[in-house]
């Protein structure tokens, strides 16, 4: 089977820093496949190799690894596109084209016309199958997604869509599940009997650098809210799958979704310039601190505090499932700490659950304690990048790690009142917490697990 991946934005950032790397990966560990990198910026492989391809790279890569200048503008561009692919299907007996959209949405409608035409005129003596890869954000917002999705459906089957988030490739996602559904202990205490509220804390240090055209068309909202954020509050609060098949899944995520209103309380704002020379302003939001709810019976009233976004003092992506607090009341002492679980993705993968235990040399004095799993020291530090388990699901076929379209839709719905333009935006100086998400947490009463 000779299976080829037709790299749409094969010279863009995505491709540089997360897709080459997974792609040499997977190859270096007997996946084979060759990759064909489409893209404006070199006209011809050398070049591209030169600033796109580490020169430590694999023999076994750089040999499965083409290149092809590429203008989508350019009407006449899909006839060398359509002939390359068909020199490199030669004279397979079964083959299989992976068409791998990482472009900015506003391009969407475009390429998959055209993907659709090099399609249709590609023909062998071959069993020929195809997939269809679309990058998050899927679509710019509910109209154009649902449309995007039309103009794939001509084409392609559900079925052979896979729509990216590379969230549900990475390990803390999928240990959300087990963590949930394989643990008695767990299980009886993760609803709003025992949870009073959820923090979601995403913070990066990095601004938009050189995504710069990519991000100022796009957003925190569109960038990792719709599609990010939205898939952990699923993965937090769904009811247990019958299975852990995909589609059992879909349906659970689905219904949290459904539950979720449009968010309305919400602030938006944008980091300020770095200098008028650096080229680096941004016009779009850059951070959002938002609370929603999740109206299911096991969830209801349980507020999800949510901030999120870029130039932050410190790398720090936390979840924090916060439990009421009634022991305080029971023993009169209103120093016993609440409990709480504590998921940290960055700067390392952790567990924590947090326990009153009792202080030495003292009498009855609790003190919190921390009960903590660490992925690296358990597993070791070989955890595979979300991307290559993406990559790896796509080749094998096994959609477990993609969100349906139901789920997209839902999550744009959502999201919908966060997109409108007349949204004011605060400007917050780079490394500085915007004003808005400490106003959230104080108009809420909570403090940021910081
Ligand atoms: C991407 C966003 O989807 O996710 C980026 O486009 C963001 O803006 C990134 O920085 C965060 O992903 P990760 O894997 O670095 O946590």
């Amino acid at each position: 089977m000779k299976r080829i991946i037709i790299q749409f934005g094969g010279t863009g950032d995505l491709a540089l820093k997360k897709l080459y790397p997974a792609y040499e990966h997977l190859m270096d560990h007997g996946f084979k496949f060759t990759v064909l990198a489409l893209g404006r910026r070199f006209k011809d492989r050398d070049e591209f190799l030169e600033a796109m391809v580490s020169p430590t790279a694999s023999k076994e890569f750089l040999s499965h690894l083409q290149y092809l200048y590429y203008d989508m503008g350019d009407p006449e561009a899909i006839v060398p596109l359509r002939k390359h692919i068909q020199s490199i299907i030669g004279d397979a007996e079964q083959a299989e084209l992976i068409y791998y959209m990482a472009l900015q949405p506003s391009l969407y409608e475009e390429a998959i016309h055209q993907i659709q035409e090099v399609d249709s005129l590609i023909s062998c003596q071959c069993i020929l199958a195809k997939k269809i890869v679309v990058e998050k954000p899927f679509g710019f917002d509910l109209e154009s997604s649902e449309l995007y999705n039309k103009i794939l459906l001509q084409a392609f089957s559900d079925k052979e869509i896979y729509r990216i988030d590379h969230y549900l490739g990475k390990e803390f996602m999928q240990n959300l599940l087990i963590l949930r559904f394989h643990n008695d202990i767990i299980r009886s205490i993760w609803d709003n009997r025992s949870i009073e509220s959820i923090q979601i804390i995403f913070d990066e240090t990095h601004g938009v650098d050189q995504r710069l055209g990519f991000y100022e068309k796009i957003g925190v909202v569109r960038d990792t809210i719709q599609n990010h954020i939205m898939q952990i509050i699923t993965y937090l609060t769904m009811n247990e799958p019958a299975t852990l098949a995909p589609e059992d899944i879909a349906i659970e995520k689905v219904k949290v979704l459904r539950s979720i209103a449009p968010v309305t309380d919400f602030h938006t704002g944008r980091y300020e310039s770095l200098g008028a020379n650096s080229g680096r302003i941004v016009h779009t939001p850059t951070y959002a601190a938002l609370k929603l709810s999740v109206n299911t019976y096991y969830f209801a009233d349980v507020p999800i505090y949510i901030r999120t976004g870029k130039m932050q003092e410190k790398a720090k992506s936390l979840i924090y499932v916060k439990f009421r607090n009634t022991t305080g009341k029971v023993m009169h002492d209103e120093s016993i700490a609440e409990n709480g679980v504590i998921i940290t993705i960055h700067p390392e993968l952790t567990i924590d659950i947090s326990m009153n235990l009792k202080e030495p040399n003292t009498s009855w004095k609790s003190k919190p304690v921390r009960f903590r799993f660490n992925q690296a020291e358990t597993f070791g530090v070989n955890t595979p990048e979300a991307y290559e388990q993406i990559v790896k699901k796509i080749l094998q076929g096994d959609k477990s790690l993609f969100p349906s379209m139901r789920e997209i839709t839902e999550s744009w719905r959502i999201v919908t009142p966060m997109l409108q333009p007349e949204t004011p935006m605060e400007v917050y100086p780079v490394r500085t917490l915007p004003r808005f998400a400490s106003d959230l947490a104080k108009d809420n009463g909570f403090t940021w697990f910081d």
